[in-house]
């Protein structure tokens, strides 16, 4: 009897050690793992931005982490960041797949094809997208604030208004088309966006992707995979109205493209790739942007002297006026600093056995970039914790953009959408600051800035009143 019990307990023991991974030789250090667990315990994961900066604290600038069976390694900090985004140390980490349905995140089909598609380079330069574009949709979104005004009594909510704008410029880019914001596609596409990012964003995506096998089961997820056929199926429709009337050699936008090494079901899928990655992120930026400048008056009608000054005279505001308003360009990057919108940025993965920081990382490794640390960290802001547009500018009030602004990441797998999303924040912001006064309803109690966590950061809903200034 006593010599089964112990050789029970040498079994337990064995399958525990068998199944407790363990940390290559000179790995990053980190917390103690658990078998099967790995680390997740450690985390919460509603938002682990909190249990990533104790991680930090007592491990360093590089620490591992097991989520599940796999080695992450955890990146924080400008120097290490530089140090891990040169080029060739790691590659965009590919779309979990479950049974041919991919988990749409901003990490897709897109990372694949980046350098090598004919159809991206096109889509980079954004030759096809004017000021004018992202101005008349900004021009939809006046219709929609005064309609709002009138219909609630002149407090508006304006989370959805941000979206539309943000997802009708992407429609612009994706199917050459803006809609109005009752039109059927476009509320379906941004329904249903809405449900993707949701679920990509809640705690289930870190499970989803720590433990493969949980994929096959009937679990809150597997909803946005719905999402993404109703999305699929729209963009279907719309490529196939397109052949119809494509000229070759004339690409009239993304759906357009002619490219070899697309199949039809990839280009569907970065298309819906695109619409997620440029709507969310866009659109949590204007809100963060108008929930500070709202509860900063002082900063919102600083902002309107220099506007009303550059462009006096001028109808509209275009993307090159920025270079006369530093104070404006101050304020819109302390907004994307504040923001924090993609706070883990998309997960990498080293692409080969590689070095950093002293530790030897082996290839396959997760890489977890920690934006957070970036943008907050003492020593490379002059105002680390606090929304305060003089971390842009110097002495003599001129704008200066320090190493450590890295929103969009570094390195050769920088946003792909940095362009196109910075002209939209500035025009904009310039084109609402310019026509309206943005205010704090009194009775609307303190403002809360603690945005939700989620893979893009998003203010909790406020509304806010809105006066004409011209
Ligand atoms: C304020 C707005 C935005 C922010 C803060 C932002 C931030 C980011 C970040 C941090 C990444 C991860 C980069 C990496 O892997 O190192 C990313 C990737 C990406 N973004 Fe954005 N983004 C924004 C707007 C946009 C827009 C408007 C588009 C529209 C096309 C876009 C398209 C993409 C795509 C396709 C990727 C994956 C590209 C790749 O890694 O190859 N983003 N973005």
């Amino acid at each position: 009897m006593f010599l089964s019990l112990v050789l029970l307990g040498l079994c337990i023991c064995f399958i525990i050690l068998h199944l407790t991974p363990r940390r290559p030789k000179n790995f990053p250090p980190g917390p103690p793992v658990l078998p099967i667990l790995g680390n997740i315990l450690h985390l919460n994961l509603k938002n682990p931005l909190e249990d990533f900066e104790k991680l930090r604290k007592s491990y360093g600038n590089v620490y591992s982490l097991f989520l599940g069976p796999r080695p992450s390694v955890v990146i924080n900090g400008v120097k290490a960041m530089k140090e891990a985004m040169r080029p060739g140390k790691t590659v965009p980490r590919f779309t979990a797949q479950s049974g041919g349905k991919r988990f749409c995140t901003l990490c897709n089909i897109v990372l694949e094809h980046r350098r090598k598609s004919a159809v991206l380079q096109m889509f980079l330069q954004w030759k096809q997208l004017t000021d004018c574009d992202v101005l008349c949709s900004c021009t939809m979104l006046f219709c929609a604030i005064v309609s709002n005004i009138s219909f609630t009594g002149k407090t508006l909510t304006p989370q959805i208004m941000f979206h539309n704008v943000a997802s009708n410029i992407m429609c612009q880019v994706v199917f050459g088309t803006r809609y109005e914001y009752d039109d059927e596609f476009i509320t379906t596409i941004v329904q249903s966006a809405i449900e993707i990012t949701k679920a990509a964003n809640g705690p289930w995506t870190t499970l989803y992707s720590s433990f493969p096998w949980i994929r096959k089961l009937p679990l809150p997820f597997n909803k946005s995979f719905k999402a993404v056929k109703r999305c699929s199926d729209l963009v279907l429709q719309s490529l196939n109205e397109h052949k119809k009337t494509r000229v070759p050699g004339e690409p009239r936008d993304f759906l357009d493209s002619e490219d070899s090494t697309f199949s039809e079901d990839k280009l569907i899928f970065t298309a819906i790739d695109l619409m997620i990655a440029g709507t969310d992120t866009t659109s949590n930026t204007l809100l963060t942007a108008f929930l500070y400048l709202i509860n900063h008056p002082h900063i919102q009608e600083r902002c309107q002297q220099e506007i009303d000054r550059v462009l006096e005279g001028k109808d509209q505001v275009c993307f090159d006026d920025r270079h006369q308003m530093p104070y404006v360009q101050a304020v819109i990057h302390e907004v994307q600093r504040i923001a924090n919108t993609v706070p883990l940025s998309v997960f990498h993965c080293t692409t080969k056995d590689t070095e950093l920081a002293g530790y030897s990382i082996p290839k396959g490794t997760r890489i977890i970039q920690n934006l957070t640390t970036v943008l907050k960290e003492e020593g490379q802001w002059k105002y680390p914790h606090e929304f305060n547009p003089g971390n842009f500018l110097n002495d003599q009030g001129e704008f200066v953009k320090p190493d450590a602004f890295m929103p969009f990441s570094a390195g050769p797998r920088v946003c792909l959408g940095e362009g196109l999303a910075r002209m939209e924040l500035f025009l904009i912001m310039v084109t609402l600051l310019r026509k309206f006064k943005f205010i704090w309803p009194e009775d609307t109690g303190e403002p809360d800035y603690t945005p939700v966590f989620g893979i893009t950061m998003t203010p909790k809903p406020y509304p806010m009143k809105v006066q004409h200034r011209l």
